[in-house]
């Protein structure tokens, strides 16, 4: 489900106070989880030019309908021939992918971009490092450089839409095997079971 609330319609010109009615908008349709074989191709994304824009300018934490700097980010990897692309911050550090987080594993270790990076601090990530707590794996939210996505054992991106998929390529280059690695299988299994648990409980109330 997509819920959107806008300050509705208006006369023409940036200033919402113009807009008499709010308008809620909801769109709900089935949601399409990747394959298996969607899984095991992973994702080859490239690091593009076009940075994250900074808080100061507007703020990624905040979920607004404003998606131009990520479609722009996706256009420049579309045309590189990658499926995503990963947004550095003005600092040069990694933030996000165009709709989804960012991880890497090193040595065993989970590291993801700190909020402090420029990012949307999403649900499923909150999810994953809730689950990898609870699993007994280490995460780090980090400040993380490109440098560090190319030495990377493992990298996947995560989102409500896509649920876990793999990133298998960077800029051409594999990531560590080339293939989904196994820190990343294991917390891809851990996120499916725990949302079918939550779609049985939804679909099965206990009684009062
Ligand atoms: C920029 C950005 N980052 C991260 C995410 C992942 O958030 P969530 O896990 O809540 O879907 C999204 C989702 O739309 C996004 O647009």
């Amino acid at each position: 489900m997509r819920v959107i609330v806008t300050r509705g319609a208006g006369p023409l010109g940036l200033d919402f106070r113009g807009a008499a009615r709010r308008s809620l908008v909801v769109i709900a349709s089935p949601a399409r989880r990747p394959t298996p074989a969607e899984f095991e191709a992973g994702l080859g994304v490239a690091l593009v030019e076009r940075r994250r824009m900074p808080a100061a300018a507007l703020d990624p934490a905040a979920k607004t309908g404003n998606y131009l700097n990520n479609a722009l980010a996706l256009h420049e990897a579309r045309l590189a021939g990658a499926d995503d692309a990963v947004m550095l911050n003005e600092r040069g550090e990694l933030a996000e992918a165009t709709t989804a987080n960012v991880y890497l594993v090193r040595d065993g270790i989970l590291l993801t971009p700190a909020v402090e990076a420029g990012i949307l601090k999403g649900t499923t990530r909150t999810r994953i490092l809730h689950l990898c707590g609870r699993h007994g794996v280490p995460v780090r939210e980090a400040t993380l450089r490109p440098a560090d996505l190319a030495a990377a054992d493992e990298a996947f991106v995560s989102s409500s839409v896509r649920g876990i998929l793999p990133v298998v390529v960077v800029d051409g280059r594999p990531v560590g095997a080339g293939r989904p690695g196994p820190l990343t299988r294991r917390i891809h299994r851990w996120f499916e079971d725990a949302a079918d648990e939550e779609a049985a409980r939804a679909s099965h109330p206990r009684p009062a």
